[in-house]
């Protein structure tokens, strides 16, 4: 049975297909028809937690999952929603979906989340960072909820990969896997900071050094100076948060290099949800369907330490990514 799965190429010569045009490495995942069979690593065993995933990109990518056999613990902030959801794909057939509370903004929510799935689990193979808020309607830009935002798209998936990264050790794969949903919002080259850039983009780059850029994000928020600082200039509060995301991904892929972790960030792409009032290019099921295959990359050939964007067109359905 043939299958659609995502297979790297080798550092892309394909530079014309890059929108951004600052960016110096880029190789390209190329979306093409493989034996299914020999590409799966997976067994039921196989465990996954989804954050944020009653609706949206999350549910689609638990979904995702689900049907290829993966074992899901869906989780949501509002125990009622994410129940519902569950609901809704056990009702498909989805029987190896599991609900469990999870709120990424409250460090006690995590806590609880993390003793329990390590008491139910203690095992476990990948993570999809999903859960994330912007306060925005397309065409805003108001920095009124910042702290929320950094707390939800920022601090709430580095503090729960953090608690869950002794639960990998003992992965059926043999590479864990954290897959960041983040954006091209948050690319470097949307930072007009010299100073901010130069720290981000450096070899040396600590976390210590992205919480100080977040936090001085905050103070200039806080002084109303933010709109002279060289930040973002669209939904700045939610770009600096996945800029911030996109920089820890980079430091935990070095932090784990050659220790059996893959760690990327991937952007959806302009997708139909509440986060853009059902706008959008496409569907959160076509999105989750490639982050769910790069999730699910073989263990030979996933990459760490990138940012994937998705590129479709009508002819070619491209990830690109960059470092
Ligand atoms: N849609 C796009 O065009 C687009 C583009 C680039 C990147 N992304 C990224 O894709 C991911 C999914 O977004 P989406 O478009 O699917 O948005 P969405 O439909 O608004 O879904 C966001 C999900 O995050 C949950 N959430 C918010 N705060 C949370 C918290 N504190 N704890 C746990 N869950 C929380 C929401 O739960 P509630 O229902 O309880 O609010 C919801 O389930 C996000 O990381 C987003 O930044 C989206």
């Amino acid at each position: 049975m043939e299958s659609k799965e995502a297979t790297i190429s080798s550092p892309s010569p394909s530079r014309s297909l890059s929108p951004d045009p600052t960016s110096s490495t880029i190789c390209c995942i190329i979306l093409m028809a493989v034996d299914r069979h020999r590409r799966r690593w997976w067994s039921e065993d196989t465990v996954a937690i989804v954050t944020g995933a009653n609706k949206g990109i999350g549910f689609a990518v638990a979904k995702r999952m689900a049907e290829l056999g993966v074992r899901v613990i869906l989780t949501a902030r509002d125990k009622e929603r994410g129940g519902k959801a569950v609901e809704a794909l056990r009702a498909q057939g989805l029987h190896s979906v599991v609900f469990s509370c999870l709120d990424v903004s409250d460090p006690a929510s995590i806590k609880s989340f993390t003793l329990w799935f390590q008491k139910t689990y203690a095992v476990l193979d990948i993570l999809v960072n999903n859960a994330a808020v912007s306060f925005n309607d397309i065409n805003e830009n108001s920095v009124e909820h910042a702290e929320a935002v950094m707390k939800t798209n920022f601090y709430g998936p580095k503090l729960l990969t953090e608690a869950l990264l002794p639960m990998f050790c003992r992965s059926t794969s043999s590479v864990g896997r954290i897959l960041n949903v983040s954006s091209r919002l948050g690319s470097l080259n949307k930072l007009r900071n010299p100073s901010t850039k130069q720290l981000l983009e450096s070899e040396g780059l600590s976390e210590r050094d992205i919480e100080g850029v977040v936090s001085l994000f905050l103070e200039d928020v806080k002084s109303g100076r933010w709109k002279s600082q060289g930040w973002p200039e669209v939904w700045t509060d939610y770009s600096v948060s996945k800029l911030a995301l996109n920089a820890y991904t980079r430091v935990l892929a070095k932090r784990y290099e050659g220790r059996g972790l893959s760690v990327n960030s991937f952007c959806p792409g302009f997708t139909q949800t509440s986060m853009t009032r059902c706008k959008g290019d496409h569907t959160a099921d076509d999105a989750a369907s490639v982050g769910a295959r790069l999730a699910l990359l073989p263990p030979k050939e996933i990459p760490t330490g990138k940012f994937f964007w998705w590129v479709s067109t009508s002819s070619s359905n491209v990830i690109l990514s960059k470092l």
